[in-house]
């Protein structure tokens, strides 16, 4: 039996008091339900259904590369009534997995376990013991402890309010069954909603067999209704993504200070100090330190090299040994090759560094290829863009570029060449040669400083 996967999302989210879809709102830098496909994927499902309906062409915009069955629930009725809005594009021989669309960190393995108990007779539950279960539908059992109803919070008596057992949710069932028992659903209770709840108990009147896995964690099964509960779980999953990262032998100065957003790899001995945000695909390779308050996005940083604090790095490759920052950004196509450096308050984009390479102060360099061994001064600028076009500047290798120079391009300067400080170089530089390019100074003799006026 195939496995459909159905993903309640059409809820508004009134308590998180905001325009964008609760569903959309992120954890780790990727949006809840995002969260949810992406561990659906993993299940081999035959296919991914999403109930939306409040700001559902949001929600479908932010997904339109993903292969989804979109169902639009208009009013939100219940539960119940939002996956029977998707069951008429499920196969009848199929099992149907029930998950939700603000339950964001729900594991894999947990809903691959909760699909190896069920099969074509058999519903199983999700449910998680809480020390306060608030909130939650409850779990009634009989005295066999054979699962008998759940009874919503506000439709529960109150010894049933002191069960502790409660309903996650997520539950697998085989779609036949679902086309039975959800069109006898009724509205009749607390909140006028179509509870699917309520086909537990149409199973047991079937004597259809209802088994229950425990979920590992209160966290894989928490739900978000406000931000104060993303917060959390931005939290926690973001400590379980440090914990793994020390696991793998890293080094972090303060595991709750660290924040990735995406998949960051990294190699041994790797040491992360306070305060640094990895997004995308970041990789990092045996001793590697990195500074405080670095931002590290899509970029290789290669065995040895250390980042500087207060660093930004964005679509760049360092090779290793290097030395970046502080206070260095790297921005797209960046490639610095073995033991370049790049120093404090240096912009480079779409520029290659060769070997021991290095920009230290202050300094833009654009669409550049340099050589290696090169020395680029403080205060060096490549005018690579003309306000319309975007030009090139190539340097051999053992150039020195003195201080607060301004390379205009396209220019070509040449191995060995030497630029004077100060120079406006708008030529290219043949091998070996001076190219200065600046007013010449004229000391004026005998020359007397102003005087103060005075007022007459
Ligand atoms: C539901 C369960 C409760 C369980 C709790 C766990 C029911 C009746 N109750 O209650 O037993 O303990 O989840 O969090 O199922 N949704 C729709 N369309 C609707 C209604 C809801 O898509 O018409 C979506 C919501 O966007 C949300 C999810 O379904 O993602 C759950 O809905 P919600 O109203 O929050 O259910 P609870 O009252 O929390
Ligand atoms: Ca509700």
């Amino acid at each position: 039996m195939a496995v459909e996967v159905i993903i309640l999302a059409a809820g508004q989210g009134t308590r998180m008091r905001s325009n964008l879809p609760k569903v959309l709102h992120p954890i780790a830098g990727k949006p809840m339900l995002t969260h949810v496909i992406d561990s659906s994927k993993q299940l081999g499902a035959k296919s991914i259904h999403v109930v939306i309906g409040h700001g559902a062409e949001q929600v479908q915009e932010q997904h339109c590369n993903d292969d989804i069955q979109w169902v639009i629930q208009k009013e939100q009725l219940g539960t119940g009534h939002a996956v029977a809005q998707a069951l008429p594009s499920v196969s009848m021989n199929n099992i149907v997995l029930v998950v939700y669309g603000d339950v964001p960190l729900i594991k894999p393995e947990t809903l691959k376990k909760l699909l190896l108990a069920s099969g074509p007779t058999a519903l199983s539950l999700l449910t998680v013991e809480l020390p306060n279960p608030t909130g939650y539908g409850r779990i009634i059992r009989d005295q066999q402890n054979n699962i008998t109803a759940i009874v919503e919070q506000k439709d529960a008596t109150d010894s049933e309010l002191g069960i502790r057992e409660v309903n996650t949710g997520i539950l697998a069932v085989p779609a036949d069954k679902l086309s039975d028992w959800l069109p006898a659903l009724s509205s009749e209770n607390v909140q006028g909603e179509y509870y699917l709840t309520d086909i537990i108990s149409m199973a047991v009147k079937d004597g259809i067999k209802i088994v229950s896995q425990q979920a590992e964690t209160i966290w894989e099964v928490q739900g978000v209704n406000t931000r104060e509960q993303l917060a959390e779980l931005e939290r926690y999953h973001q400590e379980q993504q440090a914990k793994v990262l020390m696991a793998n032998g890293a080094t972090l100065a303060d595991p709750k200070r660290i924040d990735i957003r995406g998949k960051l790899n990294i190699g041994l001995d790797v040491t992360i100090d306070i305060n640094c945000i990895f997004i995308g695909n970041v990789s990092i390779a045996n001793n590697v330190t990195i500074g405080p308050n670095c931002i590290i996005e899509n970029t290789t940083i290669d065995h040895g090299s250390v980042i500087k604090a207060n660093s930004v790095l964005d679509g760049a490759s360092v090779a290793k040994h290097c030395i970046v920052g502080p206070f260095a950004r790297l921005r797209p196509g960046t490639e610095l090759l073995e033991k370049a450096r790049v120093g404090n308050f240096v912009e480079l984009k779409n520029t290659h560094l060769g070997n021991a390479s290095k920009v230290n102060h202050l300094a833009y360099v654009g669409d550049s290829e340099i050589g290696k061994d090169c020395n680029i001064g403080a205060g060096t600028i490549t005018c690579n863009y003309d306000g319309v076009n975007k030009f090139k500047t190539t340097m051999g290798d053992k150039v020195f570029i003195g201080s607060n120079s301004t390379l205009v391009a396209p220019l070509n300067i040449a191995k060995d060449s030497f630029v004077g400080a100060g120079s406006t170089v708008t030529k290219d530089i043949p091998e070996k040669n001076l190219a200065i390019a600046r007013g010449k100074q004229k000391n004026i003799e005998g020359w007397s400083r102003p005087t103060k006026k005075t007022k007459s």
